[in-house]
């Protein structure tokens, strides 16, 4: 299966959360690799803490790759490589852990047929070899994202399970411009169908995640005055009705990161060293993404929205 995180908005969360979704669903026992498509700033191996890749590659990456200079990109085993004790501790039981960064110093840059036919056989390769290949396509609307809705489009691609995570926090601006990048102009449905998908399918693969959620009920807010709390909760229910109302609400959103206080300072993976030993980050964010990975399969059914 591809998953391809997206989000209208830069920091968002998009990335530290596919990063753990990632590391989770390895944890778990499927064969991920995670691809950096954020062209502009390919920055997800200081979030895997391996120190050579931490602003992308110098040794051929999917920049290069894309663009004909080398004829596989460049892997790191995030098992091995990592700087983290707690995450080159591999289980037994896991799978393969594989980042594939941008090249360092990259940028954006248009997919001629070329990039396209090469980025096609890239996922085809990804699906035969990974359960899970995630694709980190930055923010806004990309010249990445388009290029990965034109390979998707492709014929050869129609058997491969595809799924879109538009990434939001859970405030009213991120709330627009998430529905604005799945169905503003030049949004994801105007330019998929543009290039051949089917309208209905495209919107099956794709789905809401809010980040960095704040349950007003929390402990965490005991600190707060009683109008405080009340207007906390008047907030959170104005946000409800208004997702509902934009097709991001119970059905069009599959995952709820809570905020977590480790990720708010720093962009990391959570381990068993985060909540059980040093118990500095919350369970409950990790539970959050083991939910959100396994309805990453291609068993788990997407009802239409
Ligand atoms: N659940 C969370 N709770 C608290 N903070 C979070 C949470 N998820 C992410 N963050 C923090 O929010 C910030 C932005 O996250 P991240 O870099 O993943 O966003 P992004 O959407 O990938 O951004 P960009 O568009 O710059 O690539 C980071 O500092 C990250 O650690
Ligand atoms: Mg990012």
């Amino acid at each position: 299966m591809l998953v391809f995180a997206t989000s209208d908005k830069g920091g968002t969360g998009r990335s530290v959360t596919s990063c753990n979704l990632a590391y989770q669903a390895a944890l778990h026992g499927r064969n991920v690799c995670y691809l950096d498509f954020d062209f502009g700033s390919p920055t997800a191996g200081t979030i895997f803490n391996i120190d050579d890749v931490s602003q992308g590659t110098p040794h051929g990456g999917l920049h290069a790759y894309l663009r004909g200079l080398c004829e596989a990109p460049h892997r790191v085993n995030v098992w091995l490589d990592s700087e983290r004790e707690a995450i080159r501790r591999r289980p037994d039981e896991a799978g393969e852990l594989v980042l594939c960064p941008g090249d360092v110093g990259g940028g954006e840059f248009e997919g001629d047929p070329q990039v396209v036919s090469r980025c096609a056989d890239l996922f085809l390769a990804q699906e035969a070899e990974f359960d899970l290949t995630f694709v980190d396509l930055s923010a806004g609307r990309s010249y990445a994202t388009q290029i990965a809705l034109q390979v998707l489009a492709m014929p050869a691609l129609e058997p491969v399970a595809a799924r879109w995570l538009v990434f939001h926090r859970w405030t009213r601006q991120h709330l627009l411009a998430a529905d604005g990048l799945v169905n503003g102009e030049r949004g994801l449905i105007k330019t998929g169908t543009s290039l051949g998908h089917d309208e209905q399918r495209l919107r099956d693969m794709i789905r809401f995640v809010r980040t960095a959620v704040v349950d007003p009920d929390s402990r965490s807010l005991a600190g707060l005055t009683a109008p405080q709390v009340a207007w906390l909760h008047e907030c959170n229910d104005e946000l409800h009705e208004m997702a509902g109302r934009l097709g991001a609400g119970r059905t069009g959103s599959i995952g709820r990161i809570p905020h977590d206080p480790v990720l708010q300072w720093r962009e990391q993976i959570l381990t068993n060293a985060d909540t059980r030993t040093r118990k500095t980050a919350n369970l409950a964010t990790v539970r959050a993404f083991v939910d959100l990975t396994e309805k990453l399969t291609p068993e788990y059914s997407w009802v239409s929205l």
